[in-house]
Order: C-alpha cells, then structure tokens, then sequence
C-alpha cells in the first residue's frame, strides 16, 4: 500500500480542488490519500480586508512564522511515500500559513527523506516563491522531486488587477467590464 498525504493551505478553496483531482488520478486500491490542511491561528479572513492585506506583506516577504494548528498524531504516525504539497504564493513568497508549517518540527517529522511534489495556483510570479521553498524543504531535509505551477491566461498588468479584486470582494468576474475573468489556466487540471 502506497501512502500519499496532502498538505494544504487554500483560502478560496480553488487549489484544493486542483489537489483534488490530482488525487483523483492516484486513486486506486494500492494508494491510501490522507489530507492535512493547514489553519493558521488566528485565521486569515476571506475576502480580504485591504489593510490586513498589505499588512501582511512583512510577515510574509520575512518568512516569519505564526502559530497554527499542528498535525494530528493519525497523520504525524505515518511515513509516505510521497507528500503534495499545495500551497499560495503571497507576495512572492510562500504564505505564512505554509511557511510557518514547513518551519516546524513536526513538517521535519513528516517530510524528513519523503518525495516532495509542490503545487501552485498563482499568476505566474511563481519563480521567487519557489526558491524559498526550495531552501525550506532542504531545512526539513525533504526530496524536492517536482513542481506543478498553473498559472493565469491573462497578462501580468491585467492578472495583478482582477486577482487583487477577487481577494478583497470574493469576485472573479472583473470590476471593469472589458477584463477577463481571473484565474483561467493556461494548463487547466481538469476544469480548475
Ligand atoms: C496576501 C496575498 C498575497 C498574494 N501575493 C501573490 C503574489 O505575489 N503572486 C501571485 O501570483 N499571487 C499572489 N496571491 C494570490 C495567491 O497566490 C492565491 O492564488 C490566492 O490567494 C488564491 O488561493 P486559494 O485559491 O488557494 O485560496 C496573493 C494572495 C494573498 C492573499
């Protein structure tokens, strides 16, 4: 029996449903799918406040870690065979929820020598975020062995307006009524 655990931080709910129907293609009688999501404490508010947006960019650009609610002993008991990890890019940087997670002991317990997949849904202003990550899983002492980036269709100038809108009003439909919707991959998984 293969063991494969999720780990997840998703606000709007649109990377674990792209997490999901990855799993969907692992599934089988010799595969066991177990999920950890991650809940910062206190949690983050969605659709965002603008002022806690920005307020959070410190935090975030620093890697300064928060607290969150840790794995449950079920989860920490197991060794997997390989480990999804799915996570925002806020600000360039992995998000706090993520970073705090892989900065703590128990993320070493977990993913000390297990296959490592990482998963993005972002604009495409991934590149910096991943480097980060890069070193973090190196300090869990993780094996990095892919990385699964869908990015928008839409042009940085016009995806950095209408993902700004989707945050603060929960809307994916654009404010100006010539603007795309956001958040339309150009290597859709599956309808995501
Ligand atoms: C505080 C904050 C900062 C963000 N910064 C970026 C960024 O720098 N680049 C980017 O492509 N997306 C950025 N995003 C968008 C997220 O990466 C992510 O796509 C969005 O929060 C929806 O994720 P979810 O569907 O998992 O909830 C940011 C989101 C938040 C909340």
């Amino acid at each position: 029996m293969k063991e494969v655990l999720i780990i997840y931080y998703s606000q709007t709910g649109q990377l674990l449903s792209i997490l999901e129907n990855m799993a969907k293609d692992m599934e089988g009688a010799n595969v066991n799918i177990s999920y950890y999501e991650i809940v910062p404490k206190p949690v983050y508010e969605f659709p965002w406040k603008k002022e806690k947006f920005y307020d959070s960019f410190p935090e975030s650009f620093l890697q300064i870690p928060q607290d969150f609610e840790h794995p449950s002993e079920n989860i920490l008991s197991k060794k997997y065979d390989l480990v999804l990890l799915g996570y925002q890019v806020w600000f360039l940087t992995p998000s706090i929820p993520i970073n705090s997670f892989l900065k703590s002991v128990a993320a070493k317990s977990i993913l000390k020598d297990t296959p490592v997949v990482t998963v993005v849904a972002c604009r495409n202003m991934w590149i910096m975020a991943q480097e980060k990550m890069k070193k973090l899983l190196l300090d869990a002492e993780a094996k990095l062995v892919g990385h699964i980036a869908l990015v928008d269709r839409n042009i940085n100038h016009i995806s950095v307006i209408t993902i700004a809108h989707w945050m603060f009003s929960r809307k994916k439909r654009s404010l100006f009524r010539d603007f795309p919707k956001t958040r339309s991959f150009q290597q859709g998984y599956k309808g995501c």
